[in-house]
């Protein structure tokens, strides 16, 4: 591989996950690797659809309806708040499946047994590692058990860089026409357009204005500055109507350098998540439900808890942002931030047979896991107030 930014950061994640730096490529953005895999896809397997899950954001499922394909939705399971091998049926009419590690909780075993079941059918194996970059789902032998595996650079993940996502095709996918198809898309990729490329520059001087200005200006504001492409938000109004704000585009030198510096810290990123997350685990265990995945030491980017039945989950949270404390909703509603149109995500909500993502999904509350210990501490009492006093104005 040529010593290019790139190269260096291939290196980088190759040495993190025991694979070759050449079968890693770079993106703009992890959803547009996900739109050339998908794409790759659809060019096979025209009107095919792609199992994924309901709790997630709508960014993760824009690149299928882009592509052409259908999105169908399966049942997660409420430990991994991943999809429940035990509820999972593939059929005739998927060509893919996505293994989504929900705040970065990897269950190496629930992961094998769908992808063992995709993998029976010749259904392509896509793992969403955007909570988690740098990991993934391994089999026994220690090998990655998906063929495409998607890690995020992007806002709110493991490291500050805000823009940039990365992909991992496995060389020996059993299809290699789909394999070739795929890598041919993402070596294709071209560097984000110079407009592009300034956005990332000012991203975060404009977003601190941007948040500045009275509420009535912003909104006028921010949209305008999106559609114009000089501001990149996190999620483009476009993005929650089935569409990408962007054509897919590469990662550029700059992005790659910066991107590279962060990833040299990554380890220890994980290692503070990792005693945030036990800390939360041991203060909030007999309060609320923890999935048993955040109970394992791994390092979360967010600490998810399911609130006690009856309990208003966005009470809890209102009461823990009037704090100052970044407690986050992810993912209600389903298709996070929520889309216009269900059915152009080929969602029903009236239809949906998952009881168990509407239970997680009208119970969950995370926490922020890029804190001291002490203050994981402070925002534990608080959760814990918050939950009793909700349960206390209930009776
Ligand atoms: C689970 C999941 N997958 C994929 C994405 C898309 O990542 P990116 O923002 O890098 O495009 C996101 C973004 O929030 C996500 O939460």
């Amino acid at each position: 591989m040529k010593r290019t930014a790139t190269g260096a950061l291939a290196r980088q994640l190759a040495d993190r996950t025991g694979t070759n730096p050449g079968d890693w490529y770079f993106v703009f953005r992890t959803r547009y690797g996900m739109l050339q895999v998908f794409s790759a896809l659809a060019s096979q397997r025209p009107d095919a659809s792609v199992v994924t899950q309901l709790l997630t954001c709508a960014t993760a499922v824009d690149p299928i309806v882009v592509a052409g394909l259908k999105p169908v939705y399966a049942e997660i399971s409420a430990e991994t708040l991943s999809i429940d091998p035990a509820a999972l049926s593939v059929n005739a009419s998927d060509a893919a499946v996505v293994i989504q590690h929900t705040f970065g909780m990897i269950d190496d075993d629930a992961a094998g047994r769908v992808a063992a079941a995709a993998q029976s059918r010749s259904i392509l194996v896509c793992e969403d590692s955007a909570h988690c970059v740098g990991r993934m789902a391994m089999r026994k032998d220690g090998t990655p058990l998906a063929d495409v595996s998607f890690h995020s650079f992007g806002v709110e993940k493991m490291l500050p860089t805000k823009f940039g996502g990365a992909v991992w095709v496995n060389p020996a996918m059993a299809d290699r026409g789909l394999h070739d198809e795929i890598v041919g898309r993402l070596a294709a990729l071209r560097a984000p357009s110079a407009r592009l490329r300034a956005a990332v520059r000012t991203y975060r001087v404009q977003r601190g204005l941007l948040n500045r200005l009275p509420s009535p200006v912003s909104r006028v504001v921010r949209p305008m500055l999106t559609t114009m492409g000089l501001f990149a938000p996190a999620i483009a109004p476009i993005e929650t109507a089935g569409g990408l704000a962007h054509r897919a585009a590469g990662m550029s030198s700059r992005m790659a350098r910066e991107i590279s510096e962060h990833v040299r810290r990554l380890a220890s990123t994980e290692e503070q998540r990792a005693r945030v997350t036990a800390a939360y685990v041991t203060a909030l265990g007999g309060a609320a439900e923890l999935p048993a995945g955040a109970t394992q030491g791994q390092p979360l980017v967010r600490f998810p808890f399911l609130v006690p039945v009856g309990v208003d989950a966005d009470e809890v949270t209102r009461r823990l942002n009037s704090q100052g404390i970044v407690a986050g909703s992810w993912y209600r509603p389903v298709l996070f931030p929520g889309v216009g149109e269900p059915a152009v995500y080929g969602y029903d909500p009236d239809d949906a047979a998952v009881p168990v993502t509407d239970d997680v999904v009208a119970r969950i509350v995370n926490l922020p896991t890029g804190v001291s210990l002490e203050r994981a501490d402070q925002i534990a009492k608080a959760a814990l107030t918050a939950i009793d006093s909700c349960r206390s104005s209930r009776t």
